[in-house]
């Protein structure tokens, strides 16, 4: 059995790590250029402004976001803890200056105090071991000012018309095949790592305010990932345009004053 001895964390890593080669191929995970770049990159942009800012993009992956931040003409840090993913990242974006690559626990960043205009994470909260702590440590490195971005989404279980979508998805499976490529939301490794996170039995963006109050982050503003669903399902086959509609996914904005 994978990760038989391994912690929690650990366990994040390696899942992970396993993942990093055929991540890309994903449905929801790389991200096509054209209009879903566009609608990914537009609140990014809405919330960082014109001014070049100095970039933290939290849990990076193969470096999907990374491109969408640095392409606006940003300063960008982008951490994983996955030596594998970032070696897929760094690939991705050999030789582009304005970008450094770290290999580093996004729960305990070791970064200095003040250091960032802003940081942005997609897909990262929901798999947070200790989030209250780590929240207060991003509220560290934040500048006076500076502006936390969370995309995430409650990938426990299908938002109720979520439901018809995802069983569409089961019968699309059973007649043409499963999707290797995508990625095993519902594996018993996935599903057994869930089970021990804090955020396991779901992730809802009411959930997070009062840690985030309590870390010391005003401001906190939410908007609708709707647009992005709509991009994603643009040029998508049938089981991936189901795919956009079964979680409910969010996007957080919020500020340390
Ligand atoms: C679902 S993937 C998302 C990757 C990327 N953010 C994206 O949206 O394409 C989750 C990523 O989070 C990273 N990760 C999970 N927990 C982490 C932690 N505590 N510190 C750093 N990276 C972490 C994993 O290694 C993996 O690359």
């Amino acid at each position: 059995m994978d990760g038989v001895n391994f912690d929690l964390k650990e366990e994040i890593r390696d899942y992970w790590s396993k993942r990093s080669e055929t991540f890309d191929l994903a449905f929801g995970h790389r991200i096509a250029p054209g209009p879903e770049a566009d609608a990914w990159q537009k609140p990014i942009r809405k919330a960082l402004g014109p001014e070049p800012k100095r970039v933290l993009e939290l849990a990076c992956g193969t470096g999907e976001v990374t491109r969408l931040i640095h392409d606006l003409g940003h300063d960008v840090t982008a951490l994983d803890f996955s030596e594998a993913m970032l070696k897929v990242a760094r690939a991705k974006h050999a030789g582009k200056e304005r970008l450094r690559f770290i290999l580093a626990d996004a729960e305990n960043t070791l970064e200095p105090d003040a250091s960032y205009d802003a940081i942005i994470c997609r897909h990262l909260v929901w798999t947070l071991t200790r989030p209250e702590e780590t929240f207060r440590e991003w509220f560290r490195i934040l500048k006076p000012g500076g502006l936390l971005l969370v995309f995430d989404g409650d990938w426990a279980g299908p938002k109720p018309t979520g439901r018809i979508a995802s069983l569409l998805i089961s019968w699309i499976d059973r007649l043409v095949g499963a999707d290797k490529n995508y990625d095993g939301a519902l594996s018993t490794r996935h599903a057994r790592i869930m089970s021990a996170l804090p955020f396991g039995q779901g992730l809802r963006p009411n959930m997070l305010l009062p840690l985030l109050r309590s870390a010391g982050f005003t401001d906190i503003a939410l908007h609708s990932h709707a647009p992005i669903a709509r991009a994603q399902r643009k040029n998508a086959n049938l089981r991936n345009r189901l795919r956009t509609l079964v979680y409910r996914r969010f996007i957080l904005a919020c500020r340390r004053p």
